[in-house]
């Protein structure tokens, strides 16, 4: 038996080319789900994937892991084209799908490549079980752990794998708000400790505002059968980034509107940002031509 390296996998870039996806419709003919999808990801981008509900989000996701194939165009990972199942990439989903009547290890374990030799494969897990803070909890059982540490495990059970590319579809969805954001910050040191590729599937614009090098907005256009890419927007902040940052409010602002939700009040939030701006400008010492 081949033994296979456990340690972590570089990063790899993910190419989607033209790629579209059509589904069997009720009446017997076929709809159009995705068209015309391009888009290039760095290796170790944070790329935050929004648009409605049923736009396509899940669908596009599921091709780039080998879950699905495309109708048309192609989608490569590291420049070779994504197999049925990749080994390359890993998926986590909403719901933390572990196995019940498996420890916290056990399920994590599940996640280690093939033919991974037995000792260093248990310290690959022990390490990965650290890194997303459940040491203390790897003999217990998934209904001995809260919704967040389940999400960790699943979290840990992906990175097992030492995927180039981690796909995530809504993996905080169904957690608090609270948790949610320890979440957030989680994923950033591991993705700072383990920097694959990142797609994140996520609802939330402020999720997508503290976590994404890169926001990707599915939707339809009037008349246009299938979702497309509608806008790009590049985040441009180093993480961690403040909450509260004006240039984010702005961007917030813009992707809720592009989205269809319409801000109560969208002048608290362009008012708010444009006088933190002010006050920034003011309290930064003046130049020499001031
Ligand atoms: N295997 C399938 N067969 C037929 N239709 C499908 C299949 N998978 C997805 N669809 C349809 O494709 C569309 C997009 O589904 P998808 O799950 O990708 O949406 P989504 O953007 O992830 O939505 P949500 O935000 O609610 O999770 C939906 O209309 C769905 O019914
Ligand atoms: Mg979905």
């Amino acid at each position: 038996m081949t033994l296979v390296d456990v340690s972590a996998a570089p990063a790899l870039p993910v190419r989607i080319s033209g790629v579209q996806r059509r589904f069997p419709a009720p009446d017997g003919g076929e709809r159009v789900v995705l068209r015309d999808i391009d888009l290039d990801i760095r290796p170790g981008e944070i790329v935050a994937l929004l648009g409605p509900s049923g736009c396509g989000k899940s669908t596009l996701l599921r091709l780039v892991s080998g879950l699905d194939r495309a109708d048309g165009g192609e989608v490569t990972i590291g420049g070779t084209p994504v197999a049925p199942v990749d080994q390359r990439s890993a998926v986590a989903f909403q719901e933390p799908r572990l196995l019940p009547w498996r420890s916290i290890e056990r399920n994590v374990e599940l996640g280690l490549p093939r033919g991974t030799a037995r000792q260093a494969g248990r310290a690959r897990v022990g390490e990965l079980l650290r890194l997303v803070q459940l040491g203390h909890a790897t003999g217990l059982r998934p209904r001995q752990i809260s919704g967040g540490m389940a999400q960790r495990a699943s979290l840990a059970r992906a990175l097992a794998r030492n995927p180039g590319v981690l796909l995530l579809d809504e993996p905080f969805g169904a957690l608090d708000a609270l948790t949610r954001l320890t979440m957030q910050d989680l994923l950033l040191e591991v993705h700072a400790a383990e920097p694959a590729t990142i797609i994140l599937v996520t609802h939330d614009v402020d999720e997508a505002l503290q976590l994404a090098d890169r926001i990707v907005l599915l939707g339809g256009e009037p008349g246009i059968p299938g979702a497309t890419i509608r806008r790009v927007l590049e985040v441009g902040k180093k993480r961690p980034r403040d909450r509260g940052d004006a240039q984010l409010a702005i961007l917030r602002t813009e992707l809720l509107s592009l989205l269809g939700v319409e801000t109560h009040h969208p002048e608290d939030y362009i008012t708010k940002a444009i006088k933190a701006q002010r006050a920034k400008r003011l309290a930064e010492p003046a130049g020499p031509d001031a």
